[in-house]
């Protein structure tokens, strides 16, 4: 099995805007297809870029037309890698590929299978120990495996996450941007909690302050539009119709999260963040949503990356990522530098 580098799995559809970030950020793809992109150079680089929702690192390649070969393949590239690991616990294994490529689940679902079938003849302990689970965010070794197509399968024993993932939605979540900000806790490691205070700019209709509410979080929502669903007349939930860009908390206050969803110019939107909100220390840490409309995405990851981007002091932990549910935009979460 030859070693073609790293894959990069991303949400299908920005696979050339992963492959522009990943030029600026100094690598050349070598090669791409639904959802992916392939990189030869440090993966360092790789698990930095927003666009990436996942790296398998050092990918191996199988091919093939049948299953059984694909399987024999994946395991003898497993068995090879062990070189004496010793495994002991549960270790993550898992198979995946493009959803766009029709019929392709069930190939990925039948090798998976032959696999499982070869590993429990060869090392039948390890393969009890085998997982489906992974970690949300960070790097875990374990069996990757991702399809490119129906005869070609990259295979890799480390992988990091980057967090991006599917969230179950609420029926009394009165928008489909409730999945967002639910999404977005996992990549600052902690949530909205009872008695703690929430900022919401460009609240309605109350997908984000309905999340942090249900929570038992304080939550002024700012939004000259109207509140619906779970939002509407939520007991925690403190409506105000006015322009976020207007808006104060009041003589030191200090919200422990700021939200902010607003459809406005992107950069107009990280002034605000960056001044008053983070060099005011108004909040303590923030979850924004900036909408590409009809700016250049990458170029705007290149002012937030630049020594002169607004966040380059006051804030820590800055992350920037396209979650499993933006759309064309994507979501910085940090906290400020007390
Ligand atoms: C995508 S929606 C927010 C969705 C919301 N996060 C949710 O979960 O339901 C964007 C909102 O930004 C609001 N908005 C845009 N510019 C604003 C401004 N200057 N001040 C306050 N709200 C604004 C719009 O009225 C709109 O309701």
């Amino acid at each position: 099995m030859s070693n073609p580098g790293s894959i990069v799995v991303c949400q299908s559809g920005f696979e050339d805007l992963l492959v522009r970030e990943v030029r600026e950020l100094g690598q050349e793809a070598s090669g791409s297809g639904p959802g992916w992109a392939s990189f030869e150079g440090p993966a360092e680089v790789l698990r930095s870029a927003a666009f990436a929702h996942g790296v398998l690192e050092s990918a191996g390649k199988a091919s093939g037309d049948r299953v059984n070969v694909l399987a024999q393949q994946v395991l003898e590239y497993f068995l090879a890698s062990l070189q004496g690991e010793r495994i002991e616990g549960p270790w993550p294994c898992s198979f995946s590929g493009p959803h766009e490529v029709t019929g392709l689940g069930r190939r990925v679902a039948s090798v998976e299978s032959a696999f499982h079938e070869l590993l429990k003849k060869r090392l039948g302990r390890v393969a009890k120990l085998a997982s489906g689970a992974r970690p949300r965010l960070g790097s875990a070794r374990g069996l990757f495996v991702w399809f490119t197509d129906f005869g070609e399968a990259r295979v890799s024993r480390s992988a990091t996450f980057c967090g991006p993932c599917r969230m179950a939605d609420d029926d009394l979540a009165p928008s489909r941007s409730y999945l967002k900000v639910e999404e977005a806790y996992g990549l600052l490691g902690r949530e909205p909690a009872a008695g703690e205070t929430v900022c919401d700019l460009g609240a309605a209709p109350g997908g984000w302050s309905y999340s942090a509410a249900k929570r038992g979080a304080r939550v002024v929502a700012v939004d000259n539009g109207p509140l619906k669903g779970g939002a509407l007349g939520h007991p925690l939930i403190d409506h105000r119709e006015a322009d976020a860009f207007g808006f104060s908390p009041g003589k030191d206050a200090v919200y422990d999260w700021l939200f902010a969803d607003l459809v406005e110019d992107p950069h107009k939107v990280l002034q605000l963040i960056a001044r008053p909100w983070v060099s005011g220390r108004w909040c303590r840490r923030f979850v924004i949503n900036l909408k590409f409309g009809r700016v250049d995405p990458v170029a705007l990851l290149g002012d937030l990356r630049s020594s002169g981007s607004p966040f380059a002091s006051g804030c820590q932990g800055l992350r920037t990522t396209h979650l499993f549910h933006d759309r064309e935009e994507f979501t910085v979460t940090g906290e400020v530098v007390p």
